[in-house]
C-alpha cells in the first residue's frame, strides 16, 4: 500500500469532555456509523448495565466511569479512524493528557444545557496549548438547551475561540428537525423511527431552495432559519482551516448522541476537515514528520492485567513514522537495547485484533516485557533523537504504603513498581529507614482507591496506607546541597524511582522557607495552572 495515501487517510483524535456530557454514547454511535457496532445500547440497557464498549476493567464498570482510556478503531468511508478515549473522571486527568499527546485533533463535546463546564475548561486549555485543532460538538439537543448562539458566544467569552457553526440546528428548542450544513447549504431532517437511537436515524436531505423541504419545514421555521442563517453569514467569522488548524477557530456541530440526530454529519464533516497524522517534536527540537521511512513511535499509556485471562501488561505506542511490520525489532531508547514489537495488536471494542501493518497515525499495543515507561521513544536503531518528554504531574495526595502480610512484600513491591511504570501512581521511597518505604504520590483521590483495589485483584495483596500531611512535590536542583537540607522540619525527602531527590511539604510558604535556608536550592518548574488539569 501506498505510505503517503494510508497517512492521508488516518484521523486519529480525542473525545473531551465534561463527565455525563455523552462522551461514551457519543463514541457508541461513532461506532454505530462507522459499522463497528451494528445495535447501540439503548439508555435503559446502559442504565441497567452501565458500561459501555470501551470500558474494560472491572473497576470501571463497578463504579460506571472510564478510569483507564481505550482505543477504538474502525473505517469509515476510506477513512481509518482511531478514537483515543479519555477518563472523564478528573482524578485521572493526567491519563488524559498523556492521551492528548497522542491525537492530532480533538472533539470537544458540550451539554446543550450546561454549556462550558469545569472540566471542559481544563481539558480545552490543553488542547489549545498544543495547537491542537478543536471541533465542538453541542450535545442532547433532543431537549431543552441554551440558545445555539448563547453557547457560540460562551465559547468565546470563557474558551478565548471562536466557533464557526457549520451545522446549525433546524427547528424549535427541544424539537429540533434537522441540521442545515453551512458549507454545502443543505437541510437534513430526521425521522422519528421509535428505536431511540439503536439503529442509524433515517433522514431527507435537500437544498434550502427545494420545495418539498420548505413544505416539510412549515413556513415559520423556514423563515427562522433563514434568519438565522443570515445573521451567522452577516455576523460571524469566515471558515478559515488555517485557523482552524492553528486552533483558533472552532468548527461547531449540532446534534444528539442518544438519538443519534446530527451524528453521520458531524462524522463525514469532521473526518473530511480534521487533519491527517501531524509530525512530532523530539527533545532535541526537530521535527519528525509521519512520511519519514525510518519507523517511529512512543508509548502514551501502559495497560496491565486487561483480560483477567491473559495477565499480561500491554504499551500502547502511538506511530509517528515510517511503517510498522508484524515481528518488527526497534530500539527503546531509554535502554539502547533492541526490543522485538511482540503480539502487536489493535482494539475493537473488546476485542482485540493481530496487527500485520500499521502507519502513522495508529495506536497499536504491544506486549511489554517490562522495560517500557509512560513517554518511552522508540525508533529504529542507528537513530539518536527522543520524543520530547510527557510532563510530570506533581502529585498532590501522599500516603505511605506497605503491604498487610509482610510474607506479600514481592508481590506489593512488584504491583507498585508496575503500576507506577504505567502512570498510574507517583512512587518514591524513603531512603533513610532501615526497611525501605514506599510513598506514593497521586494527582486525586479515587487513584489511592483504584491502587487499592488494584493491588488486591491483580497482585492479591492488601494495602495498609497512612495518608501524610503534604499536598506539595517539588523536584530539587543542586542535589548536592541535599544532604544537609535545613528547615525541612515539616517536610520529607524522598527519592522518585530514578533516585532524583524531591521534597514534600504542605504549602509555597514551607518552600519558600527551604530555599531562604538553603542557598543555591532550587525546583523545577511545575506546569502552568493551564496545563494542569
Ligand atoms: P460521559 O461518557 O460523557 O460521562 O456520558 P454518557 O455517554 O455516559 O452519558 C451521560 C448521560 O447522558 C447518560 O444518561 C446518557 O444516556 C445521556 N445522554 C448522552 N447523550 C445524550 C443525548 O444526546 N441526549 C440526552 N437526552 N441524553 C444523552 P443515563 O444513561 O440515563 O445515565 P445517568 O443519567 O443515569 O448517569
Amino acid at each position: 500500500m501506498d505510505p503517503k495515501q494510508e497517512i492521508k487517510r488516518r484521523r486519529t483524535f480525542a473525545i473531551i469532555s465534561h463527565p455525563d456530557a455523552g462522551k461514551t454514547t457519543l463514541t457508541e454511535k461513532l461506532l454505530l456509523y462507522g459499522g463497528a457496532i451494528h445495535l447501540a445500547g439503548t439508555v435503559k440497557a446502559r442504565k441497567s448495565s452501565k458500561h459501555a464498549v470501551s470500558d474494560w476493567m472491572e473497576i470501571e464498570k463497578q463504579r460506571g466511569i472510564s478510569v483507564t482510556s481505550s482505543v477504538l478503531q474502525f473505517d469509515y468511508q476510506g477513512y481509518r479512524v482511531n478514537i483515543l478515549d479519555t477518563p472523564g473522571h478528573q482524578d485521572f486527568s493526567e491519563d488524559t493528557y498523556r492521551t492528548l499527546m497522542a491525537a492530532d485533533s480533538a472533539v470537544m463535546l458540550i451539554d446543550a444545557a450546561k454549556g462550558v463546564e469545569p472540566q471542559t475548561k481544563k481539558l480545552f486549555w490543553v488542547c489549545h496549548r498544543r495547537h491542537l485543532p478543536i471541533f465542538t460538538f453541542v450535545n442532547k439537543l433532543d431537549r431543552y438547551g441554551r440558545n445555539p448562539f448563547d453557547l457560540m458566544d460562551e465559547l468565546e467569552k470563557v474558551l478565548g475561540i471562536r466557533a464557526y457553526p457549520i451545522d446549525w440546528p433546524v427547528g424549535i428548542d427541544g424539537h429540533y428537525k434537522g441540521v442545515y450544513n453551512r458549507l454545502d447549504k443543505t437541510v437534513e431532517l430526521f425521522e422519528e423511527d421509535g428505536s431511540h437511537g439503536a439503529k442509524k436515524l433515517k433522514s431527507t436531505t435537500g437544498s434550502l431552495d427545494d420545495a418539498a423541504i420548505k413544505e416539510l419545514l412549515g413556513a415559520e421555521l423556514y423563515e427562522n432559519l433563514c434568519n438565522d442563517i443570515e445573521l451567522l453569514d452577516m455576523a460571524g467569522d469566515d471558515f478559515s482551516m488555517e485557523k482552524v488548524n492553528a486552533g483558533e477557530l472552532t468548527p461547531m456541530f449540532f446534534g444528539s448522541a442518544m438519538t443519534n440526530f446530527g451524528v453521520r454529519s458531524f462524522l463525514e464533516r469532521f473526518l473530511e476537515l480534521s487533519p491527517c497524522p501531524q509530525s512530532r517534536l523530539t527533545r532535541e527540537g526537530d521535527l519528525i514528520e509521519p512520511q519519514e521511512q525510518n519507523f517511529s513511535a512512543f508509548v502514551f499509556k501502559i495497560q496491565a492485567n486487561m483480560n483477567p485471562a491473559h495477565r499480561d501488561r500491554i504499551s500502547f505506542l502511538r506511530i509517528v513514522s515510517g511503517i510498522f511490520t508484524k515481528g518488527m525489532t526497534v530500539e527503546h531508547a531509554a535502554s539502547g537495547k533492541p526490543v522485538k514489537l511482540a503480539q502487536p495488536q489493535q482494539f475493537m471494542a473488546q476485542e482485540r485484533v493481530s496487527v500485520e501493518e500499521a502507519y502513522p497515525g495508529d495506536i497499536i499495543g504491544v506486549f511489554d516485557p517490562g522495560i517500557f515507561s509512560i513517554g518511552d521513544t522508540l525508533r529504529e536503531s542507528g537513530q539518536k533523537f527522543f520524543f520530547e518528554d510527557f510532563p510530570v504531574f506533581p502529585p498532590e495526595i501522599f500516603a505511605k504504603v506497605q503491604p498487610k502480610d509482610s510474607l506479600k512484600r514481592k508481590q506489593f513491591e512488584k504491583g507498585i513498581i508496575q503500576l507506577s511504570q504505567e502512570g498510574a501512581i507517583q512512587v518514591f521511597k524513603q531512603k533513610d529507614l532501615g526497611v525501605e518505604s514506599y510513598i506514593v504520590g497521586v494527582v486525586g483521590e479515587l487513584q489511592l482507591e483504584v491502587l487499592e483495589y488494584r493491588l488486591k485483584a491483580e497482585y492479591n495483596t492488601q494495602l495498609l496506607s497512612q495518608r501524610l500531611p503534604y499536598t506539595l512535590a517539588r523536584w530539587v536542583y543542586g542535589a548536592e546541597k541535599i544532604k544537609e537540607l535545613k528547615g525541612l522540619d515539616n517536610g520529607l525527602l524522598v527519592y522518585d524511582k530514578a533516585s532524583r531527590p524531591v521534597v514534600l511539604v504542605n504549602n509555597q510558604w514551607a518552600l519558600n522557607w527551604l530555599t531562604e535556608r538553603n542557598e543555591g536550592l532550587q525546583f523545577e518548574p511545575v506546569p502552568t495552572e493551564a496545563e494542569k488539569i
